[in-house]
C-alpha cells in the first residue's frame, strides 16, 4: 500500500520498496485514494517494452480537469489557484481563485465546441506566459480535446511544422506578448506559419498587447467577445484512461521533431504525486515554477501537479532580468513564495550580477528550492544552497525529460538530502539501470553507464505522434527491454545518481533541448554552404552553448556577413534559441573512412581539450584536424 504523504526517510524507504515489489498494488492504491474517477479501473498496468506498449489504469474512465477544478470546488474554491504576475512589475498580479478558474475553462471550452472542436481533436496553443495559456490547455483537457503547446520563442516555420505534424485543427495565438522591455509580435509569426498549414479552421486571438493586428475573416477570432456570450458551465467529457491528453514536441536527432503523446490517468496519478512530495506542498504554500508552460515543465509543474493538488501556482509573464536583476526576489518576496523551482542557466545569470541584487529583498518564506533542465555545476550548486535557499531550504535537483512526464530522480526533502551536482535517488516506482557500450547493466556501486529506466512507470510517454516505429526506435531498441533516456550518469559509492549529460546529439542550451540535425539541415539550406557540423562546448551561462563548423562551397566566401546570415537562417528555421555563439568555416570536415563526421573530434576542437584527441590516423581525411585546430575560436 502506498501513502500519499511521503514524510521522511521511513516513508520514502517503504513506498518505494512497495512501490517496486507491487506496483499494482501500490499505484492502485494512490490513484484510488486520491482522485476522482467516473470508473474503476479493470487492470493497473499492462506493459511490454518490446512493442512497446504501456497502459496505465485500462478501462477508467476520468476527466483530468475535474480532477484539476472541480474536486477543489467544496472547501477551497475561493483558494487562488493561479496567481498571474506580469511582465511590467507596476502592473497588477492577478488572483484566480479555483471557482474563478472553473468559469473560464468552462467557458473557454464552450468556445472551443461552437468553433467545431471535438473530443481528439488536435489544438495547436502558441501564446506567451499569460492566464490563457493555462486556461486554455485546461478548456482543452475538459472537452478531450488534444493540446499541442508551441513554446512562443519558435519560429515560424518551426510552429508550422509542429502544427502539420498532428494535423491541428485550430490555433490558439495572441496579439504578442511583453518579455521584459520588448514585445513579441505572435500573431504576425503565426500568420507566417498558417500559410503552410492548411488543416487550421480556425484560430483565436487573445489580446495582451492591444495593438492593431491584421485578422483574416472568418478564420481569426477575437477571444474576449466570445468569452462574453459563452456559458459557465461546460460538461466534462468522459476520458478513457488511456486517451491522449497532449502532445509536446521535443527535439531528436533528426531534423523532426518528435510530438510525444502523453495519456490522461497515468500521467495524472504521477504529475500530482511527484509534486506533493518532491516540493512536500502543504496547502498554505505559495509554489513557483519560473519555466514557460511550453516546455514539460510548465505542463507538469506549473499547471497539472501543483493544481491537482489544490496548490497556488504562481505564472510569471517576464524574464529574470527585467527590469533588473533582482526580480525573481521581488516575487519571491511579494509573493511569499515557499516552493521556487528554476533552471541552472538561472542560477548562474543571477549569480553573476552579485549579491546587491538578491540582498534588498525578504526571501526567508522559502522552504524548498530546486532545479531542472541540465547538470547543475558545483559553483552554481553552492550559490543557490548559500545565498537564496540560505543553507536552509533542502535543493532538490530534479532529473526528468519530456518524455517522462514527471520528475525520475531527485531529492525527496525530509527524506534525505541532496548533494552538490546529483539528482540523488530515484522517485518512487522508478528503476534506473546504467548500461555499458556492450549492453551489459553495471551493477553495483561507483560506475559510470548510459542511463535507463527498467520498469514503466505511470507518466511515461506513450509514443510518439504518428511514428510508434521511431518510438519504438529511439527510445527501446539500444537495449532490451528497458527504456534508454539518452543521458550519461554515474552511480557514487551511495548509490546516488549524477547525471553526467547527453550522450546522443542533443545539446542542452540554457535548458533547452537542441537537437544537432535540425540546426546543421537549417545551416545546410543556405547556398554557400556545402556541409556543417554542430557540437557544444562548456559555457559559463548557458551551460553548453553552440559551435559549428562550417564547410562551404567556395572557401573564398567566408565573412563575417556570412556567419550573420547563417544565424538568422537558423533564427527562421527553428528559432532564436538555436543561435549558434561561435562559426568556423573549415575546408573540410574530419571523416570516418565510411563518411560519418567524427563529432568527438570537433567537440574536443571546440571545449579546446585538445591534449588527447584519440587515433586520427584513422580518419579519411586526417590533415583536416591539424587545419581545424589552427582557426578554432
Ligand atoms: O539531459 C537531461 C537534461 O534535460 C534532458 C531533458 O530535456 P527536456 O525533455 O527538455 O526536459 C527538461 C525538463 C524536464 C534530460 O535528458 N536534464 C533535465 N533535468 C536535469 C538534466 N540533466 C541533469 N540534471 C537535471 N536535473
Amino acid at each position: 500500500m502506498g501513502t500519499y504523504h511521503i514524510k521522511d526517510k521511513h516513508s520514502y524507504t517503504q513506498n518505494y520498496k512497495t512501490s517496486i515489489e507491487d506496483p499494482e498494488t501500490f499505484w492502485g492504491t494512490i490513484a484510488k485514494d486520491n482522485f476522482s474517477w467516473k470508473r474503476p479501473w479493470n487492470r493497473v498496468l499492462d506493459w511490454d517494452f518490446s512493442t512497446p506498449k504501456v497502459s496505465w489504469f485500462e478501462g477508467a474512465q476520468l476527466n483530468i480537469t475535474e480532477n484539476c477544478i472541480d474536486r477543489h470546488l467544496d472547501g477551497n474554491g475561493d483558494k487562488t489557484a493561479i496567481l498571474f504576475e506580469p511582465n511590467d512589475p507596476n502592473a497588477a498580479s492577478e488572483a484566480i481563485s479555483y471557482k474563478e478558474l472553473h468559469k473560464r475553462v468552462n467557458k473557454f471550452a464552450n468556445i472551443l465546441k461552437s468553433k467545431g472542436i471535438q473530443k481528439g481533436d488536435r489544438v495547436c496553443v502558441y501564446l506567451p506566459m499569460i492566464p490563457e495559456l493555462a486556461i486554455s490547455i485546461l478548456a482543452c483537457a475538459r472537452i478531450g480535446a488534444i493540446h499541442s503547446v508551441v513554446f512562443a520563442g519558435f519560429s515560424a516555420t518551426a510552429l508550422a511544422s509542429r502544427i502539420n505534424d498532428c494535423d491541428c485543427k485550430m490555433l490558439i495565438t495572441s496579439d504578442g506578448g511583453y518579455r521584459g522591455a520588448k514585445t513579441i509580435d505572435l500573431k504576425s509569426i503565426a500568420d507566417e506559419a498558417l500559410l503552410e498549414c492548411s488543416g487550421i479552421e480556425s484560430v483565436l486571438v487573445v489580446k495582451r498587447l492591444h495593438s492593431e493586428i491584421p485578422m483574416v475573416k472568418d478564420r481569426d477570432f477575437w477571444l474576449q467577445p466570445l468569452l462574453e456570450d459563452a456559458s459557465e458551465l461546460c460538461d466534462a467529457e468522459v476520458m478513457d484512461a488511456e486517451d491522449p491528453l497532449f502532445i509536446l514536441y521535443t527535439s531528436g536527432s533528426t531534423g523532426q521533431p518528435k510530438g510525444m503523446v502523453h495519456t490522461t490517468a497515468g500521467y495524472m496519478v504521477y504529475a500530482a504525486y511527484s509534486f506533493k512530495n518532491i516540493f512536500q506542498y502543504e496547502p498554505d504554500d505559495i509554489y513557483w515554477c519560473t519555466a514557460d508552460i511550453g516546455w514539460i515543465t510548465g505542463h507538469s509543474y506549473i499547471v497539472y501537479g501543483p493544481l491537482l493538488n489544490g496548490a497556488t501556482t504562481v505564472m510569471f509573464e517576464g524574464v529574470p532580468s527585467y527590469p533588473d536583476y533582482g526580480r525573481f526576489w521581488s516575487i519571491v518576496e511579494k509573493h511569499k513564495v515557499t516552493q521556487f523551482y528554476t533552471a541552472p542557466t538561472a542560477i548562474r545569470a543571477l549569480a553573476k550580477e552579485g549579491l546587491e541584487v538578491v540582498e534588498p529583498y525578504d526571501i526567508s518564506s522559502l522552504k524548498i528550492i530546486g532545479t531542472v533542465g541540465e547538470p547543475i555545476n558545483e559553483e552554481a550548486w553552492h550559490w543557490y544552497n548559500d545565498h537564496i535557499g540560505k543553507r536552509k531550504c533542502p535543493i532538490v535537483d530534479t532529473w526528468w525529460q519530456t518524455e517522462t512526464g514527471g520528475i525520475m530522480i531527485s531529492p525527496i526533502p525530509n527524506s534525505f538530502e541532496g548533494k552538490p551536482t546529483f539528482a540523488t535517488l530515484p522517485f518512487v516506482g522508478v528503476i534506473p539501470a546504467l548500461m555499458d557500450e556492450n549492453g551489459i547493466e553495471l551493477k553495483g556501486n561507483s560506475v559510470e553507464g548510459r542511463l535507463c529506466i527498467k520498469f514503466p512507470w505511470p507518466s511515461m510517454a506513450r509514443t510518439i505522434w504518428g511514428n510508434h516505429q521511431r518510438y519504438k526506435e529511439t527510445y527501446f531498441s539500444a537495449y532490451d527491454n528497458m527504456y534508454f533516456t539518452g543521458d550519461g550518469a554515474l552511480r557514487d559509492e551511495n548509490g546516488h545518481y549524477r547525471i553526467t549529460g547527453r550522450v546522443d546529439d542533443v545539446i542542452i542550451v540554457s535548458g533547452h533541448n537542441l537537437g544537432t540535425a535540425p540546426i546543421e539541415d537549417a545551416i545546410n539550406e543556405h547556398p554557400a554552404v556545402a556541409e556543417s557540423a554542430i557540437v557544444g562546448y562548456p559555457h559559463h551561462i548557458k551551460g553548453s552553448a553552440l559551435y559549428g563548423y562550417v564547410t562551404l562551397k567556395n572557401a573564398n566566401n567566408s565573412s563575417e556577413a556570412l556567419k550573420a546570415e547563417i544565424n538568422q537562417l537558423i533564427s527562421k528555421q527553428i528559432g532564436p534559441i538555436a543561435k549558434l555563439n561561435k562559426i568556423q568555416f573549415t575546408t573540410g570536415l574530419p571523416k570516418t573512412r565510411s563518411g560519418k563526421i567524427m563529432r568527438r573530434i570537433l567537440r574536443k576542437i571546440a571545449s579546446k581539450d585538445t591534449s588527447n584527441l584519440g587515433d586520427i590516423s584513422t580518419l579519411l581525411n586526417p590533415e583536416v584536424v591539424e587545419m581545424i585546430m589552427e582557426n578554432s575560436q
